[in-house]
């Protein structure tokens, strides 16, 4: 048995939406907890830098920039990826888009970053059998799909709860192969998502009271848990949506 069940020596981790937020500190901490990381996002800037702050002492870190939502870039991912032992489909939007405001296509490009586009990756990494047997997958849906989080948010908070339901249906199909299936429902967590919308700086301040811990998340709040889902320390865990939310869901 290893010795430290949480460590992540030997695996080869790909980290969607790795270039912000929880996705930049997710693959900087698998790394620093061993594994082979490779990075995917759109900007190459803030993709570089977290490039460049993964732990040196691993070898064949890599970053491969893609559009999720853009097919060829995914067939160039594809093509280019090694076996993966774990895969984080973090990459992901939110707006603040009220039913009454709301139209058709608005709703259709949601659910294209935060629904389709995860599952489409999914599904050809297990087709292909890049998700070697016995591969761990983290999905970031969100509290905002099984509570009314943030007023205006119900299409996000819809996009994330078919991700926690498909995530259920992944981890019993591809338990054949012993690949596990789990997500992490984050509450708020202070990332650039939550600073670009229409909530104001007060209504987030007020909103933050609300937690029961006291203060919103922090990025390695949830990366965390994700190391800890990615780990051999979770290897009878799937199909379980883990809420990471400072107390806010009790
Ligand atoms: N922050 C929160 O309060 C919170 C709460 C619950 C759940 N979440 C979820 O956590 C995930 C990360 O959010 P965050 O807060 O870390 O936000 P963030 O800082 O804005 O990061 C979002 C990431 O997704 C990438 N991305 C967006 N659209 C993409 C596309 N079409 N193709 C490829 N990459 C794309 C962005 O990279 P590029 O722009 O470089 O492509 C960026 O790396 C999201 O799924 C979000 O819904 C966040």
């Amino acid at each position: 048995m290893k010795e430290n069940l949480f460590s992540l020596d030997g695996k080869t981790v790909l980290v969607t939406g790795a270039s912000s937020g929880i996705g930049k500190e997710t693959a900087i901490m698998c790394s620093r907890m061993g594994a082979r990381v490779i990075v995917t996002a759109r900007n190459a800037d803030r993709l570089s830098e977290t490039f460049g702050q993964l732990n040196a002492d691993v070898d064949g870190h890599a970053m491969i920039l893609a559009d999720m939502t853009v097919k060829d870039d995914i067939d160039r991912l594809l093509s280019e990826l090694p076996a993966l032992d774990g895969l984080v489909l973090c990459a992901g939007n939110s707006t603040t888009l009220p039913l009454q405001f709301g139209s058709r296509d608005k709703f259709d490009s949601m659910f294209d970053v935060n629904f389709f586009a995860p599952v489409e990756l999914l599904r050809l990494l297990y087709k292909k059998k890049i998700l070697a047997k016995g591969a761990s997958v983290v999905m970031i849906a969100s509290i905002g799909g099984t509570h009314s989080f943030m007023p205006g948010n119900g299409v996000y908070g819809a996009s994330k709860a078919a991700l926690n339901s498909i995530m259920k249906y992944a981890a019993r199909e591809y338990s054949s192969r012993r690949v596990r299936v789990n997500s992490i429902c984050p509450g708020m967590v202070d990332t650039p998502l939550i600073h670009r919308g229409t909530i104001t700086e007060e209504q987030l301040a007020e909103d933050c009271k609300k937690y029961p811990l006291g203060r919103y998340g922090r990025t390695e709040d949830i990366a965390s848990g994700v190391v800890y889902l990615l780990s051999d320390a979770a290897c009878w865990v799937t199909g379980h949506d883990l809420v990471i939310d400072g107390g806010f869901s009790i």
